[in-house]
């Protein structure tokens, strides 16, 4: 292929010497150093079709677009294969896998060798944020797998102009194989990966990734999860910042006013759709900048800033359609990569809950024929697009302002289909970390794991946080610097997820959350619409608009009920929890757990 191998003697010397000691160790057939331009990726996904990877989506319906199918072997992220490999078992804490840098180094350093046999070893300079941002980090990825490196295009800024930034200095390096060498006239496989030997691994000392076997998001776009996460949670407790499992949006109100706020979910509980929404409060706007991840520090004006350090969105498709997520849909209408999804006949792609009226035929994302009456769902349930988020009708123009924007609230949220009100404000900066701490969730197919079962998922962190999590807490809190209290965003939690004794969702959701993004937007700017409760403060009785709602009266006093018998247990499950921080837990978080205890025996 005419792109492949520019020269590395054109290289900095010191990446250089980092590509020409990982081709040495993979020995791949060719390198080839990307420029990011329009043309290498036109010619790469060229490739892809050309190799079977590819499904080139019609060009009217699906302009500059294509379907990939994963194996089924590799659909998700793999947390029980994901490593944290600090120097000791207690820097990575209770709720990473950890293994000895060393130790970890020789089974990679075997697997490794030779694993880029018959393929072509991409180099990926990439940076995290806008080029001129003074949040931004960059990173080099090597991979063997051009799907990553079409992927990469789209959810970070690669190429030329990254390593004329970059110069000699400082990057993060990750090294990701698939895992599946080609012998001389060996067919490839459709999707090549190793799934009997997967390693998603950080070393938090060295900043490196090193990434086996597996080709799937997270797993492999390794900018997103492996390192503006992981790798960046590390370097943000160092530096005095925050690497967040966030969206960012604006909100503006009917009066113009506009403020930035930030929110973490667990995945697939609806991130993307709040980042998007259409509110239906009329008046209401809300802009996007980013779906995902948020990188927040202090700015010269003493306010937490946020940036996403991402490009694209990365996003569930299942679920998403016109009614749930116009915005979205429109993004994706062009110039997008769906990979586990269906094709219909008609050359455009289909999933679950895409359409009311399912297509009468399709392949599904197994490339089986597939009709509704087919038993198998024609979309993995983690099926996802990949898309520019430049092509969402409502980005935020301040999306790529190099300063961040600065946040009037912090939310946290999840899967929660009893006792977690609507809506509460913490009391205080404290207070709202220990809100961050207790966040539990239903879990998804975001990850592996039981669908459905409710585990702790502090600051929707747990498969994020590259360092003992106590820890984590403990520069949360840190935050609250006095001089800056004053500046600090207020904090939240949501739950759009409660059900109803019928087993029903209580709540319609989506934009109608508008509702509840208006009280906090009243609350940020000192509207007295609250009242305590023993588990903060929740809308007083009339508070939150539900104008034009049909919700009977009774629904919304469930939703913003504080069961207090219930929340003893919550705090009991959670005094319990804790014990696996042993004395990593601050003093701060303890404090809150047992005001928590004190109010709600007050209360009963
Ligand atoms: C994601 C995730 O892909 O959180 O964003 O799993
Ligand atoms: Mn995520």
């Amino acid at each position: 292929m005419s792109i492949l191998s520019r020269d590395t003697a054109l290289l900095p010397p010191k990446i250089q010497k980092w590509v020409n000691d990982t081709a040495a160790l993979c020995q791949p057939d060719n390198i080839h150093i990307c420029d990011g331009s329009q043309s290498e990726y036109d010619t790469l996904c060229a490739l892809l079709v050309k190799e079977g990877i590819f499904h080139q989506l019609d060009s009217v319906k699906r302009p500059n677009s294509f379907l990939a199918r994963s194996s089924q072997e590799d659909v998700a992220r793999v947390e029980a294969r994901t490593f944290i490999c600090s120097k000791t078992r207690d820097q990575a804490g209770p709720t990473n896998n950890w293994m000895d840098p060393e130790e970890m180094r020789k089974i990679l350093m075997p697997l490794f060798k030779g694993s880029m046999h018959g393929r072509t070893m991409y180099v990926i300079p990439y940076s995290m944020g806008p080029l001129n941002s003074p949040y931004a980090k960059i990173g080099i990825e090597i991979t063997d797998s051009p799907y990553v490196v079409c992927n990469m295009r789209i959810m970070t800024r690669i190429g030329q102009e990254v390593l004329n930034k970059l110069g000699d200095g400082e990057f993060v390096p990750g090294v990701h194989s698939v895992g599946a060498p080609l012998e001389p006239g060996q067919k490839d496989s459709h999707w090549p990966c190793n799934p009997h030997h997967v390693y998603i691994t950080h070393f938090p000392e060295t900043r490196e990734i090193w990434s086996y076997g597996s080709g799937y998001g997270g797993n492999a776009l390794l900018g997103k999860k492996c390192f503006a996460l992981r790798i960046a949670s590390v370097q943000a407790r160092d530096e005095g910042w925050l690497a967040e499992h966030m969206l960012i949006c604006a909100i503006t109100n009917p009066a113009g006013e506009k403020k930035y706020i930030a929110a973490a979910f667990p995945s697939a509980c609806g991130k993307t759709n709040l980042a998007m929404m259409n509110p239906t409060l009329p008046g209401w706007k809300i802009e996007t900048v980013g779906d995902d991840i948020a990188w927040i520090g202090y700015g010269p004006d003493h306010r937490l800033r946020a940036i996403n350090p991402e490009t694209g969105f990365f996003g569930v498709c299942p679920g998403t359609s016109l009614k749930s997520n116009p915005n979205a849909m429109k993004a994706i209408h062009s110039n997008s990569i769906f990979t586990n999804v269906a094709l219909t006949d008609d050359g455009d792609v289909w999933w679950e809950g895409m359409t009311d009226k399912p297509p009468a035929h399709a392949i599904s994302w197994t490339n089986q024929e597939w009709t509704p009456n087919s038993p198998e769902k024609a979309a993995h349930p983690n099926s996802r697009f990949t898309t520019p988020i430049s092509q969402c009708p409502i980005v935020d123009p301040a999306w790529v302002d190099p300063h961040g924007v600065p946040l009037s609230a912090i939310i946290f949220g999840g899967r929660r289909s009893t006792a977690v009100p609507l809506v509460c404000e913490s009391f205080s900066w404290q207070h709202g970390t220990f809100l961050g701490t207790s966040i539990s969730s239903e879990m998804t197919a975001a990850a592996e794991g039981q669908v459905g079962k409710l585990r702790h998922d502090p600051f929707a962190m747990l498969p994020f946080c590259g360092y003992h999590m106590g820890d984590y807490f403990a520069h949360w809190l840190s935050f609250a610097r006095k001089k800056d209290l004053g500046k600090l965003p207020k904090i939240y939690t949501v739950n759009w997820f409660q059900k109803g004794a019928d087993g029903k969702f209580l709540w319609p959701g989506f934009g109608e959350n508008s509702r509840v993004l208006k009280w906090i937007f009243e609350r940020t700017s000192g509207v007295q619409n609250g009242v305590e409760t023993p588990i903060g403060i929740l809308p007083a009785p009339g508070a939150l608009d539900v104008s034009g709602l049909d919700l009977s009266p009774d629904s919304i006093k469930e939703l913003l009920r504080v069961d207090v018998e219930a929340w003893k247990k919550e705090a009991a499950e959670l005094r319990e929890y804790y014990k696996i921080f042993g004395d990593r837990l601050p003093a701060g978080i303890k404090d809150e757990l047992q005001q928590l205890e004190a109010r709600l025996d007050k209360t009963s």
